[in-house]
Order: C-alpha cells, then sequence, then structure tokens
C-alpha cells in the first residue's frame, strides 16, 4: 500500500449518523482508509486529534463576497473571505452569480468565476440568480445545470438593485427546474407591502432610527411571501428552499407544506436563532441591519425547534460583510444601511457551543446541519459532508474544551465589528483540512491563495 500523505489521529469521527473512535488516513486530497493506529510512512503528516472531534469540514451555502450592493462592495472578497471561512471550520463555501437583467446568465457565471478562481483558499461552488426570464433564459438553465450550477436563487424583493424576480418568473423557473432536477431559492419578503411601510416609517425615520428598519419588515411580510413562493412550487411541483428564514410563521408555513408533499427545504442563519431585534435600539443598531432583519425571541426559539424537528434542514450565514464606515453610509435613515453581517467564520463552533453545549443537539445532529443535510441537498454528497472512504478529505478537528470570546479583532474577517463580540464559546475548530491540506490552525489561516477550486455539482439533491 502506498505510503499516505496525512493521518488524523486517535479522534473521534463524527458523522451525522455515527460518532466512534479511529484515525482518518489521507492520500492524494481523498480519505483513504479508516482504522485504528494507521502507520505513517516516512513523508506522512500526522494532525493529532487526541480528545478532539474530527468532523467533516462545514459547508455554508449562503455567503456573498465581493458582493456590489447598497452603493459598496462587501468587505470580504474571495480571498479573505475563504480564509475566515477555513479558521471557523468551513471548508465549502457558495456564493452567488447574479444574471445582470437583459444578459445571458452564463455571463453572470463567467465574471464571478474571474473574480473568484484564483482567490479561493478552499473549495467554492455557485448558485445562479436569474433576475430576468425569457425563451433564453428558460433555455439556459438545461446549459446552468449541465455546466454543474443545479442551484438558483430568485429575490421576491430588491427593485432598485435590478434583482427582484415576479411571481411570474417564480412560477416559471420553478417548473423548468422542476423538469431537470434544479432547485430555486428564495429571499421571500413581500415587495409591495414592505415598500410601502418602508416609506411610512421613513416620514419619521429620526424617531425611530435603525429600529424602523424592523418596524417595516413586520413578520407577516416574510410569511406571506413563504407561502406565495410554496403554493408555486405546489402547481409547478417544483423543489423550493427558503433562505435565510427569520420567523416563527416562517418555520410553521414550511411544516404545513411538507405536511402536504410540497418538495420544499428551508435554511436559517445564526443571527435569527441568537439575537433580537433589541439590538437596533442601542447605539450602534445599525450595524445590525441585515435584510430580512432579525426578528424576536420567539421566532429564534420556533426555529431552533424547526431545527430539532426536521421542518429547517440548513444553517448558513448569509455572510455578506459591511464594516463600520461601510454602515456608517446609513447618517441616520435607516433605508440607506448596507444590510448585511459577517458570520462564516463563527457559524460552527457558535452552533456547537449554542446548540449542542446549550441546547442538546447530538453532535451528529450538528454535522448534518451544517454539512451533511447541505451536501446532500445542493449536490456535493458524498465528496463533500461526510467523513468516508472515497470522499475529498475536507475535515474539521474541533476541540470541544477550547474556551474563546468572540472578538472582532481576533478574527480573520475584514470586519472591524462583530454581531457577537464578547461571546463566550466552547468548543473551537483547531485544524481545518482542505483536500488533505491544513489550511488553518487555532483560528489562523496558514494555507495557500488559490488551493480552492470551483465544484460542478449534480442536480436532484434532496433529503
Ligand atoms: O442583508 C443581506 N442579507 N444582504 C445580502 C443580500 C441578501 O438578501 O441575501
Ligand atoms: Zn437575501
Ligand atoms: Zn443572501
Amino acid at each position: 500500500m502506498s505510503e499516505l500523505d496525512l493521518i488524523i489521529k486517535s479522534g473521534s469521527i463524527v458523522t451525522a449518523v455515527d460518532t466512534y473512535n479511529a484515525d482518518v488516513g489521507v492520500k492524494d486530497g481523498k480519505i483513504t482508509t479508516l482504522g485504528s493506529n494507521l502507520s505513517p510512512g516516512p513523508n506522512t503528516d500526522i494532525v493529532d486529534a487526541t480528545e478532539k472531534y474530527i468532523f467533516p469540514g462545514g459547508i455554508d451555502v449562503h455567503v456573498h463576497f465581493q458582493l456590489p450592493f447598497s452603493g459598496t462592495v462587501s468587505a470580504d472578497d474571495f480571498e479573505n473571505g475563504t480564509k475566515a471561512a477555513a479558521c471557523g471550520g468551513v471548508t465549502t463555501i457558495l456564493d452567488f452569480a447574479i444574471q445582470k437583467k437583459g444578459h445571458a446568465i452564463m455571463e453572470a457565471v463567467e465574471a464571478r468565476r474571474a473574480e473568484a478562481d484564483s482567490k479561493v483558499c478552499i473549495d467554492y461552488g455557485l448558485h445562479a440568480a436569474i433576475t430576468d426570464w425569457n425563451p433564453q433564459t428558460q433555455a439556459e438553465i438545461k446549459k446552468i445545470i449541465d455546466y454543474g450550477i443545479p442551484t438558483f436563487k430568485m429575490f421576491m424583493i430588491y427593485k432598485n438593485e435590478g434583482w427582484m424576480a415576479d411571481d411570474g418568473m417564480l412560477f416559471n423557473a420553478l417548473e423548468e427546474t422542476a423538469k431537470l432536477g434544479g432547485h430555486i431559492g428564495v429571499h421571500a419578503e413581500s415587495v409591495d407591502v414592505l415598500d410601502m411601510l418602508i416609506e411610512r416609517y421613513a416620514q419619521e425615520k429620526e424617531k425611530w432610527g435603525a429600529y424602523g428598519h424592523t418596524l417595516s419588515r413586520p413578520c407577516y411580510t416574510e410569511e406571506e411571501a413563504i407561502i406565495r413562493a410554496i403554493k408555486w412550487a405546489e402547481v409547478t411541483g417544483g423543489q423550493l428552499y427558503i433562505v435565510h428564514m427569520s420567523t416563527g410563521e416562517g418555520a410553521d408555513a414550511v411544516h404545513n407544506a411538507r405536511k402536504r408533499g410540497v418538495k420544499v427545504y428551508a435554511e436559517t442563519c445564526p443571527q435569527y436563532l441568537l439575537l433580537d431585534d433589541e439590538v437596533f435600539k442601542g447605539e450602534n443598531g445599525h450595524l445590525y441591519a441585515t435584510c430580512p432583519q432579525i426578528k424576536k425571541p420567539h421566532d429564534s426559539k420556533r426555529l431552533w425547534k424547526g431545527l430539532a424537528n426536521g421542518d429547517v434542514q440548513v444553517v448558513a450565514t448569509d455572510t455578506c460583510t459591511f464594516d463600520t464606515k461601510q454602515k456608517a453610509a446609513w447618517n441616520g435613515d435607516f433605508r440607506k444601511i448596507p444590510f448585511g453581517m459577517p458570520g462564516v467564520e463563527t457559524m460552527v463552533p457558535l452552533m456547537y457551543t449554542e446548540g449542542v453545549g446549550k441546547r442538546g443537539f447530538t453532535v451528529n445532529h450538528l454535522v448534518s446541519l451544517v454539512s451533511t443535510n447541505p451536501a446532500k441537498l445542493f449536490g456535493m454528497y458524498p465528496e463533500k459532508g461526510t467523513i468516508a472512504i472515497g470522499s475529498d478529505a475536507d475535515l474539521v478537528v474541533f476541540d470541544p474544551k477550547e474556551e474563546v470570546t468572540i472578538k472582532a479583532e481576533n478574527l480573520q474577517t475584514n470586519c472591524d465589528w462583530n454581531p457577537f463580540e464578547g461571546w463566550k464559546l466552547i468548543g473551537y475548530p483547531t485544524t481545518t483540512i482542505s483536500r488533505g491540506k491544513v489550511v488553518a490552525e487555532n483560528g489562523k489561516f496558514v494555507g495557500e491563495v488559490g488551493h480552492g477550486r470551483f465544484l460542478k455539482r449534480k442536480p436532484h439533491g434532496k433529503l
């Protein structure tokens, strides 16, 4: 047998279904051996995982690196964003190629690849965001899926950015992707009511400050849009994925639809699970503005329940980093805040501390939410999302006893603030491995720029 490149020794291997003690042997970027006391050759590297977990690498299926948005560009580019991901135990990210109205989707894909390919430090893929629907777009869907992008995104808001898809487009896209095994992710908010309420609260923007962001986006605006999108999925037979779901009402709607057999899945994010809209009342409340915005404690409670009972299958971050300088553009007008926050670097340890440590989730369930389910739903399994012979050696050695306090200044992200500043974590990644290469150690990036590869993903992802 040829010499192994790397052995991760004496750890507790965790998959979505199993926990057991073994060494992991790696050759040419793949897991080739799982067993006790694997023998190193003279050139084999060793990572000691004694008293630590070995998780499959985290997969964050929702990030926006270097996104032109709100008159600026998100502060983590593909290089720094993927470094931050690696530092936090994430070995795969999915970003977005957003079609320009009147142009081919493939143009956006090629442009995004030109921005990302030479910079990424871990593997990455793209979703294609559809902003226009015509016979060319319809014909392109198959081409895009064959290219390795089986997942699409449609925004039910963002008229001003030129990104909004109306119901007819959504219906058509669900119908077309249903034939081909693709799925449609939606940013679900009710655009007309939202725009009306935003202008209503903007009349008194000095009175409300950043809290106006919350007042103008009540929970029913997300609920209504989710129910509407679910109806289009139901009648077309399309597969729907609700991105960044922020409300308890949304979780109820997904639960009810799944019960009657609609193919709908949902994602939520740490900010919706762990923060509530009181944050907007603080001096720096505007920093927390995301879209959809952070809701109420009862929403978080319902979302946690959804993660526990299967109504919500994926945790991702919607990372869209804006630093304090960029956020200052709001200047007292909540309509002008660049929406978004950092997240990819803290997702895995936050979900461990809060999910496993405080809410009794098993480590296996954690792995299913941040790695295995995303890999299955997004066409990457079993190359990604598990620890098995033949899978990519994307691994995280995770110390369940490591105590870390979140501080923006200690993180890799290009952000000078953090929504979880001062939060105490118990459990942190100590080593992140991407296709057999150590890319981060103890929260610091040690890999190579450009090591990441574009992932050609498969259609028909489901759980
Ligand atoms: O606030 C956010 N989420 N910014 C990025 C765009 C989006 O809606 O996902
Ligand atoms: Zn969105
Ligand atoms: Zn997003």
